[in-house]
């Protein structure tokens, strides 16, 4: 079973580097994995990364790639020569896409290739009118199957899916859950929440968490707390 520091992912949701090096030392070695996503990739591009790279700090860059292969290739490829540790492509982009992103992500870092299956913000008929017949969870558990047959890592999904998926594809592949609340703090926008321990018990090998970290008045002792409930936290099934 991994250390349970390294089942943490902290989304680093900020507009500037500077704010973004502020959470971090306020984190110092309680935490190990930091998200860059679309918003602080935008703002500060990648050398935002790199510095995160150099301070000794994983990096999860989740700027959900999805285009043609040739592209995607090209962009993983760069990820891993930034020294990033985990990185996501939308798994709809289908197998020649990411074939080719898992052959980039043996380059540099090696990164764990991860791939988005269905937003978690589609509901059975907001997918419908994109032309897929069927329920989110059989459209999740497609695309899960494709990427891992492609060579991906694992899989983002919600936790609300992370059971049916982890039985249906066993050990040895990554699930990832965001919306993710410890009992006792704000939802924000997060419509369904569940606590780490659940997440962990569904079968989640990672958990992603923003603001309750983030914006807490002692980051440090909050990520801290956050570790232990994954620590003691019982999987209903074998994660690795
Ligand atoms: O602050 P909070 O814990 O809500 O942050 C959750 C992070 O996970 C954000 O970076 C958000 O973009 C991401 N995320 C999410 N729900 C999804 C997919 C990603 O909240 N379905």
């Amino acid at each position: 079973m991994p250390d349970p520091r390294d089942r943490l992912i902290i989304a680093l949701d900020v507009s500037s580097a500077s704010e973004a090096r502020k959470i971090a030392s306020a984190i110092g070695d309680a935490a190990s994995i930091f998200k860059v996503g679309k918003q602080l990739f935008t703002a500060e591009g990648p050398q935002v990364v790199r510095d995160l790279v150099a301070s000794g700090r994983k990096v999860f860059l989740d700027l959900k790639f999805h285009d043609i292969p040739n592209t995607v290739g090209g962009a993983v490829r760069l990820a891993s020569e930034l020294g990033v540790s985990m990185l996501t492509v939308h798994a709809a982009g289908g197998s020649k896409m990411l074939r080719a992103a898992s052959d980039a992500a043996q380059r540099g870092s090696k990164p764990l290739l991860l791939a988005v299956t269905v937003l978690t913000s589609l509901s059975d008929t907001d997918l419908q009118e994109t032309g897929v017949s069927g329920r989110v969870i059989d459209q999740t558990l497609r695309l899960a199957a494709l990427a891992r047959s492609a060579g991906c890592g694992g899989v983002v999904c919600s936790a609300q899916e992370t059971g049916e998926l982890r039985r249906e594809l066993g050990t040895g592949f990554a699930i990832v859950n965001p919306g993710i609340r410890p009992t006792g703090t704000p939802t924000d926008d997060q419509s369904r929440v569940v606590t780490p321990a659940e997440a962990i018990a569904a079968g989640a090998s990672h958990i992603v968490v923003g603001r309750p970290i983030t914006a807490a008045a002692d980051p440090s002792t909050a990520a801290r707390s956050i570790i232990d409930q994954i620590a003691r936290a019982q999987p209903l099934t074998p994660v690795a």
